[in-house]
């Protein structure tokens, strides 16, 4: 694997290659999640490069920035033992050359205003800076994300649009522990209590999923924060969408394909998920 820390020296090693190239860009503290992201890229592209690349202009919260989880070394080996071709590991003096006080600013509409969005002020236009460069950068043919960050996905969809892009978006499923948590980097931020707690936000999802049928979402919605509250969550939002726009729905529409999606803290800690309604 090659491991490459300035842009320059990675684009002269894929500058003549006519291969297709899928490209992973993560924040480190890798997991199964994001390994999954790097076998399906391997499998659909003659070459995989993964990035990790803590972008400190997508947090709004600089705690949350303080304590975000860096594991380079066993990140390392997780991308060997996937035969990952290259790693990418710049610093914030390659990714921001110019400073973070003069960000491009992306129109990115009704999508910044809702979710995350409006609990989190810049955080996708901070997301955008940083994969528009990487995309520059990396030139890839297809770039894999998960469905954990459903929000982010259409962002970056959107971003694609923005800038005329062809590269493919591919959104992958979200890979869950087995009690049902979302697989996370800031997974291993909590506390040994703490973790088992943070099951119930799948088991809420699950629960809305099951029921959606006899009960308005209000209902649903109401019962979750409650149970969420009760062992020590607090939710930020439990709310419904039409999944292909995320247009906040008031309740269930058999007739429109829908996501639920919560956020809530835990010990300080944000976390999100999300779940498809099907039918
Ligand atoms: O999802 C993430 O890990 C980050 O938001 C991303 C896409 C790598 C941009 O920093």
């Amino acid at each position: 694997m090659h491991i490459l820390q300035f842009a320059k020296d990675l684009t002269e090693l894929l500058s003549s290659t006519k291969n297709t190239i899928g490209f992973v860009p993560t924040m480190g503290a890798l997991h199964e999640g994001h390994l999954s992201l790097i076998q399906q890229a391997k499998q659909e592209n003659e070459i995989t490069v993964c990035s990790i690349f803590v972008n400190p202009t997508q947090f709004n919260d600089p705690k949350d920035f303080a304590k975000y989880p860096i594991t380079i070394a066993e990140d390392i080996e997780k991308l060997l033992s996937v035969g990952t071709d290259i790693l990418f590991l710049p610093d914030v003096k390659e990714m921001y050359p110019f400073g973070m006080d003069n960000l491009e600013v992306y129109v990115i509409g009704y999508l910044d205003t809702i979710l995350d969005g409006k609990y989190r002020p810049g955080h996708f236009n901070g997301v955008c800076n940083i994969v528009h460069k990487l995309l520059m950068i990396v030139e890839p043919t297809r770039l894999y994300m998960g469905q954990k960050d459903f929000q982010q996905c259409l962002v970056v969809k959107r971003l694609l649009e923005i800038t005329q892009s062809s590269v493919e978006l591919i959104t992958c499923s979200t890979l869950r522990e087995s009690d049902g948590l979302a697989m996370s980097s800031r997974n291993t931020l909590l506390s040994t209590e703490s973790r088992e707690k943070a099951r119930a936000i799948y088991s809420c999802l699950q629960y809305i999923r099951t029921h959606w049928q006899i009960q308005s979402f209000t209902i649903l919605a109401e019962h979750c924060a409650g149970e969420l509250r009760e062992i020590g969550l607090e939710p930020e939002y439990i709310l419904l969408a039409e999944a292909d726009t995320l247009i906040l729905l008031p309740d269930f529409d058999s007739s429109r394909k829908m996501v639920v999606l919560i956020a809530a803290k835990l010990d300080g800690i944000r976390l999100i998920d999300n779940l498809l309604i099907v039918h």
